[in-house]
């Protein structure tokens, strides 16, 4: 972090003036538009949650609300909870029965909708079928599936049983699939036959086969047939059961488990600072209440909504805003499997216009698409059930905030820039669409009950102005541990301004009104179209190649994807750098962790940039990479370049 300044070129945004009010009916009719709420909820952060807590089904009450031993927290200490009741039974046995809960739509187009009453169904055969299989209270289910329903059940049902769920998400290599099954020792692997993707297959269980070659804890495979598929694989007798042969074996009903409210709920995977992916862990009661409080208030559930989040569950955002959130307030949620340019560039409206979407959740990296691919498409279609729209895993600037606000939005839907992490659990830092004036490119203000703050170097506070975003007081659904390394919890997240305060990793300015602007990572992690990868992954990834002697990635800004990923890299003697190298190494690395991580850019070095310490000076290498300041190093064709750039690069810094 040291050679980094959070606030360094963002000025600009901050000469952001326009403001736009709620609009009076949305106002008047959203689920939260009572401002004193902030006030309220300052003064007593653990009644506000517990009010939450209150709406959802326990079977035995919990004790007390909160144990802060910082860094470790539990929430609704001593009650009894289960995730899948509260999703799915509650609904299905009240009156929602026959309301749709998950609207399915496949890539080719084949459609699919499971009511409540027949997701109940669903889960419960599939939570005996994870039993049959040996699964129960506290095992760990890796889950590597394409975006198909069975995603979903297999999720509610681990947690009707107390199992861990683990996702990885499809795009991931097998490498990354085993490294995590291995580290979560997982016993069981869900995963299909294949899934699609921008009219390609995915091999999913060839890769599985793959990664089970090296994790021994995995005894059986469940495997999902994706409807209408043709793709080679290889079924090993006594290791690997179809789904639905199962599926078809096992009674509709299946008790849930009572299940503690700090029992974990899932692990998910998520880059950090150093080559290895942290478990993240999250627990029970304190997740639901997190996920179902932020769903109702910041996308405003109301029960005649359609609601679509965009994202995979192979990332947080699907977990808790497509899953979880979604399902706790009985909305109907929009499940969509495929890219959004397949098979024209107009799929996401079409989807939003035929199955009347009154919520609409993505990334600004899909936003920046749309502008590219212009406002023709969304012009096709007839938007007018939209009502809010969302954005979140990265920042949004301005520019595609009011393209969004107008083409899409039709000036008249209210933006939730939602900011928060794998870590939170669920939105931290967000509008509430019917209290709060936006600023386009902000995510204004904490959530009630929060306190995030933003502190310099030395930690000192900032009242107005730029730093390191923390969070200084304990929230329902944080993280509680990386699974299986709390020591690395505790250093990555707890260790700089001291125990009580959370490291976001984000660099962030509030300006006069309160406002958060995020300004991005401040760590070694990049955000490559709203994905978290680690430059040192990728780092590690490139230097396993027999050819390569060093590697450096840095970030580099991306006109669509937010950042590139742009990797110097120094080859062994005599090794011959061409571009089918590039191509090589950028294959290699696709290979290691998984298509979103390849190199967009490499660049050939002699030798590294490196302070006296042996350090690598990651600013020079940005600066190169983004052309800037120190003359034309659009290409470092001749090796020795570095070098001398960093004898200017020095001698600039002074
Ligand atoms: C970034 C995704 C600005 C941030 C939910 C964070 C954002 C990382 C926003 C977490 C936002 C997420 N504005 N930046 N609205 N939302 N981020 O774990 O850098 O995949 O630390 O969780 O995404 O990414 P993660």
């Amino acid at each position: 972090m040291a050679d980094e300044k959070p606030t360094d070129g963002f000025d600009a945004l901050l000469t952001e003036d326009r403001v736009f009010e709620p609009p009076e009916e949305f106002r008047r009719n959203a689920n939260i538009n009572d401002p004193g709420i902030y006030e309220r909820a300052d003064a007593d952060p653990e009644g506000f949650w517990s009010d939450f807590a209150k709406e959802l089904d326990w079977s035995r009450p919990w004790d007390r609300v909160l144990d802060w031993q910082p860094p470790d927290a539990k929430w609704f200490i001593g009650g009894k909870i289960n995730a899948s009741v509260n999703c799915v039974d509650r609904h299905a046995l009240g009156q929602r029965r026959d309301k749709r809960a998950i609207v399915w739509e496949g890539e080719p187009g084949d459609q699919k909708t499971l009511t409540y009453g027949e997701l109940h169904v669903e889960v419960q055969k599939c939570a005996n079928v994870l039993q049959k299989l040996g699964v129960g209270h506290g095992d760990r289910v890796a889950v590597y599936l394409p975006m198909i329903p069975e995603l979903p059940i297999v999720l509610l049902a681990c947690a009707r049983l107390g199992a861990v769920h683990s996702v990885v998400f499809g795009g991931f290599s097998a490498e990354s699939l085993r490294d995590r099954i291995n580290d979560m020792q997982a016993k069981l692997l869900v995963t299909a036959d294949g899934g699609y993707r921008r009219g390609g297959i995915v091999p999913l269980k060839q890769i599985s086969d793959d990664a089970l070659d090296g994790s021994p804890s995995v005894e059986n495979v469940l495997l999902v047939k994706r409807e209408g598929l043709e793709t080679p694989f290889n079924v090993v007798a006594g290791r690997d059961h179809w789904y639905h042969e199962l599926m078809a074996q096992v009674s509709d009903t299946c008790p849930p488990r009572e299940n503690d409210a700090e029992d974990l709920l899932f692990t998910l995977y998520t880059s950090g600072t150093t080559g290895k992916p942290k478990g993240i862990a999250h627990t029970t009661g304190g997740y639901l209440v997190g996920t179902y409080a932020t769903a109702k208030w910041v996308f405003d559930l109301k029960e005649d909504d359609i609601y679509w989040c965009s994202a995979d569950i192979g990332w947080v955002t699907g977990h808790s805003y497509l899953v979880y959130g979604p399902l706790l307030n009985g909305a109907t949620c929009v499940m969509y499997e495929g890219a959004p340019d397949t098979p024209g560039r107009d799929r996401f409206w079409d989807i939003c216009a035929r199955h009347k979407v009154t919520v609409f959740y993505t990334a600004p990296t899909a936003i920046r698409a749309f502008m590219k691919w212009g406002p023709e498409h969304v012009r096709k279609h007839d938007l007018s059930s939209l009502r809010l729209l969302g954005s979140v895993g990265e920042p949004i600037n301005p520019e595609a905030w009011m393209w969004y606000y107008h083409h899409v939005g039709g000036e008249r839907c209210p933006i939730v820039d939602t900011w928060w992490q794998t870590e939170t659990g669920s939105i931290l830092i967000t509008p509430l669409p019917g209290i709060t004036p936006l600023k386009p490119g902000s995510a204004s203000r904490p959530f009630p009950g929060l306190k995030p703050a933003i502190v310099t170097e030395s930690g000192e506070p900032v009242k107005v102005g730029g730093g390191y975003l923390v969070q200084t007081r304990p929230w329902p659904s944080m993280l509680r541990t990386i699974y299986g390394d709390h020591d690395r919890f505790v250093a990555t997240y707890w260790n700089r301004w001291g125990r009580d305060v959370y490291v976001t990793g984000d660099g962030a300015k509030v300006d006069e009104d309160g406002y958060f602007w995020l300004l991005g990572r401040v760590d070694d992690v990049l955000n490559v179209a709203g994905h978290r990868v680690g430059t040192m992954e990728v780092e590690s990834a490139l230097v396993d190649h027999q050819e390569v002697a060093e590697a450096a990635v840095v970030g580099k800004a991306h006109e669509i994807k937010g950042q590139a990923v742009c990797a110097f890299v120094t080859l062994k003697e005599g090794v011959q750098a061409s571009d089918a190298k590039v191509e090589e190494l950028r294959q290699h690395v696709a290979q290691k962790i998984g298509a979103i991580a390849k190199p967009d850019e490499i660049l050939w070095t002699a030798d590294l940039p490196k302070t006296r310490s042996g350090k690598i000076m990651r600013r020079l290498l940005r600066d190169i990479a983004a052309g800037k300041a120190l003359g034309d190093v659009t290409t470092l064709a001749d090796p020795s370049i570095v070098a001398k750039l960093r004898e200017q690069y020095e001698d600039k810094e002074g």
